[in-house]
């Protein structure tokens, strides 16, 4: 981590001292000509290589990973993006275009697009606003619009914009920046924030970009820190507060799904997927689409957990109460309808329950309780709905009140 800043200081120091680089140091960059493209009313749904397959990405991958989403019922479920993080890019030509390596993509990125838009899905690439992206490939400092016509000319849907090696800059400038060229390129292209939450882009992002992760990286782990990545419980504290920051076509990223890579329970993988429909959260998924388990493809297709993330309402839901290692979360939904979720983070059983006021219903409200993982339907609630909850799980349930 040490090394990327200290490298990045000195590459950003090269970037700025050449006169083709456009470097946000003045009010006139932060001003946007053309508004933010309607691209994401709800949360986006796709896949992202990274956790999964890191720098290990080719064309194979690609088209395999878009034959299992259509074929895993992903995209059925609504999983549209295909994106290709870090290591696609391998340098630039004499003319500065970037280009993929040509070993692992020897089609060519506009081949792959083609590919991709052809099974009905959206198709995304990866940089960063450093003179090179956290893998050491080129980045984008100085070559925006450049890149951002020549993303536009292979078909590109969405832009991951990555902030290692920046030295300097600043990311509401820098991201601003790269928001113009996409506006530019005459294609409708999300811009996917990644500065880690650092200055805390929920509060200047929205007329720049359509999502923006606000925390370093997630760690397919229950808990805990290792170098920069966060276990999940550490990424869910760090993003409890910022619901006010989220709406819609302007999404809080808690960062990329781990579920069915294999480094937690399949309890802790439902509690992760509810959460983050909870959270109001892009559900990218970030395993391999061509080996899934049952019950990776149970969690990541939920049907009715998937209709709260993608709530037409757009308000991200909050933790309401928490005692010890028990929490209460709760999401206004559109219509007059809540989800809550009761999480239990202990190692012992609990009994838990929500009440209606936690909910903001009147206490004698009757209502119909449906609980998302069991697919149990419970009429005629009133006052507070509760449950056993295992240790490291969750119960999720919709609130519909009744006449
Ligand atoms: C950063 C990002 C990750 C991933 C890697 C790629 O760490 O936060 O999501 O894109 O870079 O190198």
């Amino acid at each position: 981590m040490i090394q990327r800043w200290l490298g990045g200081a000195l590459l950003a120091l090269a970037v700025l001292a050449s006169p083709a680089s456009a470097q946000g140091t003045g009010h006139e960059t932060l001003k946007l000509d053309a508004p933010k493209p309607k691209l994401l009313p709800t949360p986006p749904m796709g896949w992202n290589s990274w956790n999964k397959f890191a720098c290990n990405v080719s064309e194979q991958l690609i088209r395999q990973q878009a034959d299992a989403m259509v074929a895993s019922g992903m995209q059925a479920a609504g999983y549209t993006y295909l994106v290709i993080d870090d290591c696609w890019q391998k340098s630039r030509d004499a003319d500065g275009n970037i280009q993929p390596d040509p070993e692992r993509f020897p089609s060519g990125m506009k081949a792959l697009a083609d590919y991709v838009h052809g099974k009905g899905l959206k198709f995304g690439l990866y940089s960063d606003a450093g003179a090179l992206t956290c893998g050491g490939r080129p980045g984008s400092a100085g070559h925006e619009f450049q890149d951002a016509r020549q993303y536009a000319k292979w078909g590109v849907d969405w832009l991951k914009y990555d902030w290692c090696y920046t030295g300097p800059r600043t990311p509401e400038a820098a991201y601003t920046i790269m928001a113009k060229a996409l506006r530019a390129s005459g294609r409708d292209i999300v811009l996917s924030i990644c500065e880690w939450g650092n200055s805390r882009p929920g509060r200047w992002a929205h007329p720049v970009g359509h999502l923006w992760r606000t925390t370093g990286d997630i760690w397919d782990a229950w808990k805990g820190k290792k170098e920069w990545s966060h276990g999940l419980l550490d990424i869910i504290d760090m993003n409890a507060d910022l619901w006010a920051e989220a709406a819609p076509n302007g999404w809080n990223d808690p960062d990329m799904l781990e579920v069915g890579n294999g480094g937690m329970t399949t309890t802790e993988y439902e509690s992760h997927f509810s959460i983050w429909a909870m959270l109001a959260a892009p559900l990218i998924a970030g395993n391999d689409l061509s080996q899934m388990s049952a019950d990776t493809r149970r969690i990541l297709t939920n049907a009715e957990v998937i209709r709260v993330d993608q709530d037409p309402l757009g308000r991200q839901g909050r933790r309401v109460w928490r005692e010890g290692d028990l929490e209460v979360w709760v999401r206004t939904l559109a219509g007059g309808e809540r989800a809550a979720v009761l999480f239990n983070r202990g190692e012992q059983p609990a009994d838990m329950k929500v009440t209606w006021a936690q909910l903001d219903l009147a206490p004698r409200l009757k209502a119909e309780v449906l609980d998302l993982w069991s697919g149990r339907r419970s009429r005629g609630v009133s006052g507070e709905y509760g449950g056993q909850v295992a240790p490291h799980g969750v119960i999720m349930v919709r609130v519909t009140p009744t006449p």
